[in-house]
């Protein structure tokens, strides 16, 4: 299958394509996904094969307007409504209980939930209106490997797999979106954590929101059933440095040197200028420490490395806590947990 490339003006040839259950990967606020008709179990599965996705992960719903919600969960809880009103469209996903019979089971993963969001890209608002239909939209990657920022990156993994892609360039924010669970309304609880942080929420619903037990350490089986798979991983390992400590910067580096490999840098300009003679490559996250710029360039670093002769990437990890949560979780899973 050849796999064509979209803009604004032919959108309606990308919506048509979905309409006959094709995938059409679009850009988000967040990364890119990957499209298909959410009504349409064969597109869905489609979607699982192109990604190599274990079948037992749900998937996102998207939506272009808050109407749309009504025909497709059970009920909407009040406390959605402040949510709605103040994060969509935008990088939040909330998990209903689903309106039985709407969605296949390729959707839910036979959960009785669903997960919705309306992502904050004009083209992509565009193509669900003119599609007429809710999309699928996991990120538009080979499965367990990073999520794609740009439309280059959907290419490298999923040509010849998907019929389009929508290039609406390099996406800003760079992590998935939050997903907050309010199937239990009284007790909603985030699931994954993205821009939109525990704090930003609880300004707006006046109380306090907890994270899923494993996102903060505890070793039990995550609620959203994709945190458990390997993820982000670039083909080389990663080894997470903490801090912009230039000595022990300087001692990973020569361990690593040590037992013969060649090494890539991901990190700040402070801490690159400095060691930057010392190693094969280095790739920026930003001017000096930053989370929102280190978090939209994460992803594009780590599979930049893929095209060096780099053989180990040495990231920057920041100490815990609300803002660098998303961050963390997304690179901690690329390192398999692993620190110097
Ligand atoms: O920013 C994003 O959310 C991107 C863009 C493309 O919209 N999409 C995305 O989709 O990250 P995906 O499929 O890579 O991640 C969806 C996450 C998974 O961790 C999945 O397990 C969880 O949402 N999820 C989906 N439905 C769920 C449900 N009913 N209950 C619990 N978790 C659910
Ligand atoms: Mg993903």
């Amino acid at each position: 299958m050849e796999t064509s490339f979209f803009k604004e003006n032919n959108l309606s040839e990308a919506a048509k394509l979905i309409q006959a259950g094709e995938l059409v990967a679009f850009p988000t606020e967040t990364v890119y996904g990957l499209g298909a008709d959410a009504l349409n179990e064969e597109a869905v599965k489609k979607v699982y094969s192109a990604k190599g996705r274990p079948s037992d992960n749900p998937l996102i719903v998207h939506i272009a307007s808050r109407e749309e919600l009504e025909s497709l969960v059970a009920e909407i809880p009040a406390i959605a409504e402040p949510l709605i009103k103040k994060f969509w469209p935008g990088p939040l996903t909330l998990i209903f209980k689903v309106k039985p019979g709407v969605f296949s089971t390729s959707v839910t993963a036979g959960l009785e939930s669903v997960a919705i969001r309306m992502p904050d890209n004009s083209l992509t608002l565009k193509l669900i209106q003119l599609a007429e239909r809710p999309l699928v939209g996991p990120s538009a990657n080979t499965s367990g490997r990073p999520s794609p920022t740009s439309a280059e990156h959907v290419y490298h993994d999923l040509e010849g797999k998907i019929a389009g892609i929508i290039d609406g360039g390099a996406t800003g924010i760079g992590l998935e979106s939050t997903v907050l669970d309010l199937t239990s309304p009284e007790n909603p609880l985030i699931l994954r954590p993205g821009a939109i942080t525990q704090q930003n929420l609880k300004e707006v619903l006046g109380k306090d929101v907890t994270y899923d037990h494993h996102l903060i350490g505890k070793e039990e089986a995550p609620k959203a059933p994709g945190m458990k798979y390997t993820h982000y991983a670039p083909e080389e390992p990663v080894i997470l440095v903490k801090g912009t400590d230039y000595n022990l910067w300087r001692k990973a580096i020569t361990h690593y040197l040590k037992q013969g490999e060649t090494i890539g840098i991901l990190a700040n300009e402070e801490i690159i200028s400095k060691v930057k003679s010392e190693v094969e490559d280095v790739f920026s996250l930003g001017l000096k420490a930053n989370v929102n710029e280190a978090s939209y360039s994460l992803y594009a670093g780590l599979r930049f490395f893929e095209k060096t002769k780099v053989t180990l990437i040495l990231a920057e990890a920041y100490e815990i806590n609300d803002n660098t949560r998303a961050y963390m979780n997304r690179l901690e899973k690329s390192a398999g947990g692993k620190y110097f």
